[in-house]
Parts: structure tokens; sequence; C-alpha cells
């Protein structure tokens, strides 16, 4: 029998481009907050433990007496706070349990994809991803902003997450990345970094990460429309 999966959250970021008053995965959000509404969406896999990684001057300090809760401590880069999360659950993984990585700036996930996602990626060798298919017209640019090449769309792809792997494969990856310097922005390109290519899997479109302001609206205008259509 599978064993369920474990989740490390990554919310150690401090939410630069979002220009808050305070980091975006605390802002109010559809009655709740941005990490909140992650964490009810990410329950719903019923994991062995989801990790939560919060910088060290956290003043909010996420508390859910409920749910199955480890805490780390996160680093200067998301993929250092992703490998705290790792280093969390060390004696408590499996080597060949799924780990899911998702950021706690996407509380729009949903519930569906999750179970899609975790329902194929035991069997992907190399892991497997959330992503949504490129549907613009894309450009390449130069400094100034003028057009130096249009980019066809096929094949490509917005990776989202959760990113989901083996623990003890994405534990050598990251590890083999971080040693040679690399700052792998998401798990994903660190297999890729390695030659190996995890499989993609389309998903909702409406998984947006809250990165700008703007995004804050977006997202409680989708939250709200999944609750009238069902997510
Ligand atoms: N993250 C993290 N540790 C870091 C940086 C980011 O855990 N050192 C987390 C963020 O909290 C977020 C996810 O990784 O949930 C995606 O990162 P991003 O959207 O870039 O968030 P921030 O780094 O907070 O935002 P910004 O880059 O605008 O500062
Ligand atoms: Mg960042």
């Amino acid at each position: 029998m599978t064993r369920r999966p474990w989740v490390i959250v990554p919310a150690a970021g401090s939410g630069q481009r979002m220009q808050a008053d305070r980091p975006k995965q605390y802002l109010p959000l559809a009655g709740s907050h941005v990490l909140a509404l992650t964490i009810e969406r990410l329950l719903c896999l019923q994991p062995q433990a989801l990790v939560l990684v919060l910088a060290a001057d956290d003043p909010y300090r996420y508390h859910d007496a409920a749910a199955p809760l480890i805490y780390a401590q996160g680093g200067a880069e998301r993929c250092h706070s992703v490998w705290a999360g790792l280093q969390a659950l060390s004696g408590h993984a499996q080597d060949d349990d799924i780990v899911l990585v998702h950021d706690a700036a996407r509380p729009c996930v949903r519930v569906r994809d999750l179970i899609a996602l975790w329902q194929i990626v035991g069997d992907e060798p190399n892991g497997a991803l959330l992503a949504a298919p490129v549907r613009d017209t894309m450009k390449k640019a130069d400094a100034d902003g003028h057009i130096t090449a249009t980019v066809s769309r096929e094949r490509l792809w917005h990776a989202l997450t959760p990113q989901g792997f083996r623990y003890a494969d994405l534990c050598a990856v990251l590890e083999q990345t971080l040693t040679a310097g690399q700052l792998p922005g998401d798990e994903a390109s660190a297999f890729e970094w390695l030659g190996r290519a995890p499989r993609l899997l389309a998903g909702a479109p409406d998984n947006i990460k809250i990165t700008y302001p703007e995004d804050h609206a977006l997202a409680a205008a989708i939250l709200r429309a999944q609750q009238e259509n069902g997510a």
C-alpha cells in the first residue's frame, strides 16, 4: 500500500515584489489569510505531516493545532528553505515516500489537481509537477523592450506547484545541486540540471502564485469563482 505523502510548504520568503506591510503569505484573503487557505487545500491530501518552513524572524508564526505540522526554519533562497524542510523530515520520511513541495503563495490550487498529481507521481522515475500550457504568443525582447524573436508556444509550459518526488531522491538531487553552487528556482530545475526530466501534468492555470500587488485581488476573484463552481 502506498504511504500517504509528506508536504513541504516553503513560507519563509519576505515578499519583496508584493510591497505589502507583511510577508504575502500572511495577507488577509477570503475571510482567512493566504497561508491558512493554502494549508487547508493541502490537508485534503491527508498528508502524514505538513512541514511548514518559516523565516527565523516570522512575527506571525502560523499555528494550527488541528493540522499535523512540523516546523522548519527557512534559508536565504527558496531552495535553501526546501532543503531545510527536507532535513526536518529526516527520521520521519522513508526513502521511497512521496514528498510534495508547494508554494505558500499558491492558495488557489485545486484539490482535484492535487489528487491527480498524487496519483501519478509515484510512477514517475523523475517526479512530476503541476504545469499549465502557455496560451499566448511568446516574445523575447532586448533590454529596451523591443522584440528580438517570437518563441513558439508549442510545448511551452508554466511550471506550477506542487512538485512531487521520492524523498531520498529529492534530498540527493537538491544536495548535489546546492553543493555545486546552483540555486534552483524550483525542484524540477535541480533534476533538470542533472539531466533528468520530471513529468509535467496539466493543471488548472488559476493556480497562480501571488507575486505582485495586483495578484491579491486576482486570487480573491479566483477563490470566489472556485467556490461558486467547485474547486
Ligand atoms: N520562499 C521561502 N524561502 C525563501 C524565499 C521564498 O520559503 N528564502 C517561499 C515563499 O514564501 C513563497 C515561495 O517560496 O511561498 C515562492 O517564492 P516567491 O514567490 O519568490 O516569494 P518571496 O520570495 O516571498 O517573494 P519575492 O521574491 O517577491 O521577495
Ligand atoms: Mg522570491
